[in-house]
């Protein structure tokens, strides 16, 4: 059962337990880590994957796109007794059971909502033993990602793992759990994100979150900043480059090359924040979503300060442009330390994500008859216009785009390989007028015969080819059920 009230002993209990077991696999022994391919999947895989191979255990690690029958029917010949599921599983529990036997120990160390009635969560119900914040009354959508819950797993094998704290960071920053004040982690994750800045490993301040502030020129910082998306400035480098000049800041410095936000003057950073504030409220954005490019800053002390990994925000997309363009070694091998070849590839990789990006937002701006916008929710019906892969992360990016308005549910739909991808978006507004995505995408895809779920801001699923209209039309009944119809 789902609990109400916070209970940090059960859950540090259950983190002890799931430790304690992990730290008794005798070295050599075969171990799987299955993630999923976002920044929190894979930094919550490569969590626990150092955290055994600091403890002599080696594993196998394979990143999925969803946790589906045709995903087990893939893992399941692969012979590990021990399996662990991160940031992933909670919602497919039922299935996994039967995945488990005498001869194969299951984990599942996750933060989506389980679904409604299935197991109690709290104890190893057959073979499966799962470790999920909902279950200790703490939000796993905006307290703590699945990174930070297999950080918790990982300090308990071993207090030297409290340096893989900043990872727990990225992959919360990842799932854009910094809802806080300024744009600041919550719950759970400030204090590990407190605790890391105590001991050294990251240091929090406040500034301009633009992508990429330390180590990118600023005109690159301001093109490249996709979140907030800075209408007429995200993915246009020469309207950044003017507006800098009327906000009385010069791009580049006298020898030609540019400046960066470390060759900026207090009163030039004064300067270019409030004109990029005036300017987004000009362009319909509200002063809350204008003040939010001013924030709080994550950044990990032991990364060189012209990587991209230095700044967390950085390193999240990083990470999450290798799983979304299917480089998941790349995404493994950078959280696990690669320094080397892996910031190489990286830097190609990042520039090859954002042309797709572009490309795919640009095709949005040209297509409004696959734009809907109905009761309750607005939807893009991308076809195989936009990779399966990428649809999340798009409608995030369109979300704060014209035509669509935050007001209601963002909602993309893309075809993938004989299945229809569905994801949505929502704020947390909308989650306090009552919005569950997680539920509403689960409802309405199994009326209509396909899977899903997620968190209440945002959720994921599958459903059937050309059950298209029929499934909008479903989830913008539940939708309005859940928050009304919208008044314009
Ligand atoms: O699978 P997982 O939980 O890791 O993915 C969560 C997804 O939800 C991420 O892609 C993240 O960008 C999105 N999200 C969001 N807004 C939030 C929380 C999560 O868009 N407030
Ligand atoms: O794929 P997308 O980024 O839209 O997923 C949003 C959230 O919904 C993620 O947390 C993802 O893990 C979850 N999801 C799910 N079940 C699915 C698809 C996505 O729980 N079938």
């Amino acid at each position: 059962m789902l609990s109400l009230h916070k209970n940090p002993k059960g859950l540090e209990q259950k983190s002890l337990e799931i430790a304690g077991e992990l730290s008794s696999i005798p070295p050599g022994e075969p171990v799987l880590v299955v993630c999923h391919l976002d920044a929190d999947g894979i930094t919550s895989g490569s969590i626990i994957a150092s955290a055994l191979l600091r403890s002599g255990v080696a594993p196998h690690i394979r990143v999925v796109k969803q946790l589906d029958e045709a995903a087990i029917a893939e893992i399941l010949p692969i012979k590990a007794k021990y399996v662990i599921f991160t940031d992933m599983g909670s919602g497919q529990r039922q299935l996994l059971e039967r995945f488990g036997s005498a001869e194969r120990r299951i984990f599942i160390i996750d933060h989506h909502q389980p679904p409604p009635k299935e197991g109690d969560g709290a104890g190893a119900v057959g073979s499966i033993l799962e470790l999920n914040p909902h279950f200790f009354g703490f939000d796993g959508s905006n307290e703590i990602s699945a990174s930070g819950t297999a950080f918790l797993v990982a300090k308990k094998m071993s207090s030297e793992n409290a340096s893989l704290a900043p990872l727990a960071i990225v992959g919360a920053l990842g799932d854009m759990q910094d809802k806080g004040d300024r744009g600041s982690l919550v719950g759970l994750n400030a204090s590990i994100a407190e605790d890391a800045q105590r001991s050294g490993l990251i240091a929090i301040s406040k500034g301009l979150k633009l992508y990429g502030f330390e180590s990118r020129p600023l005109v690159k910082s301001m093109e490249y900043t996709l979140n907030p998306y800075l209408p007429g400035l995200s993915g246009d480098e020469g309207a950044c480059f003017k507006f800098l000049k009327s906000a009385g800041v010069e791009p580049r410095k006298q020898d030609g090359s540019w400046r960066s936000i470390s060759d900026l003057s207090n009163d030039e950073i004064r300067q270019v924040t409030s004109a990029l504030i005036k300017y987004l409220i000009s362009q319909g954005l509200s002063s809350q979503e204008a003040e939010s490019v001013v924030g709080v800053l994550y950044t990990i002390k032991s990364e060189a300060a012209d990587s991209p990994l230095r700044d967390a925000r950085e390193y999240a997309s990083s990470v999450n442009a290798c799983g979304r363009l299917g480089k998941y070694g790349l995404g493994v091998a950078l959280c696990l330390g690669d320094r080397a070849g892996a910031l190489t590839e990286l830097r190609e990789l990042i520039s090859e994500y954002r042309k797709k990006i572009s490309g795919y937002l640009r095709w949005i701006e040209n297509n409004p008859s696959s734009l809907r916008v109905m009761n309750s929710v607005q939807v893009i019906l991308a076809g195989s216009n936009i990779d399966d892969r990428m649809i999340g992360t798009i409608i995030s990016i369109a979300f704060s785009m014209k035509p669509f308005t935050r007001s209601r549910p963002i909602f993309g739909l893309s075809n993938a390989e004989g299945v229809v991808k569905v994801s949505a978006r929502g704020t947390p507004d909308l989650v306090r007028r009552g919005l569950n995505l997680g539920s509403a995408i689960r409802e309405a895809s199994e009326q209509v015969g396909g899977t899903g779920g997620g968190h209440n801001i945002a959720a994921g699923g599958q459903i059937p080819v050309g059950k298209e209209e029929a499934f909008i039309s479903i989830v913008d009944g539940i939708v309005a059920k859940m928050i009304g119809g919208v008044k314009l």
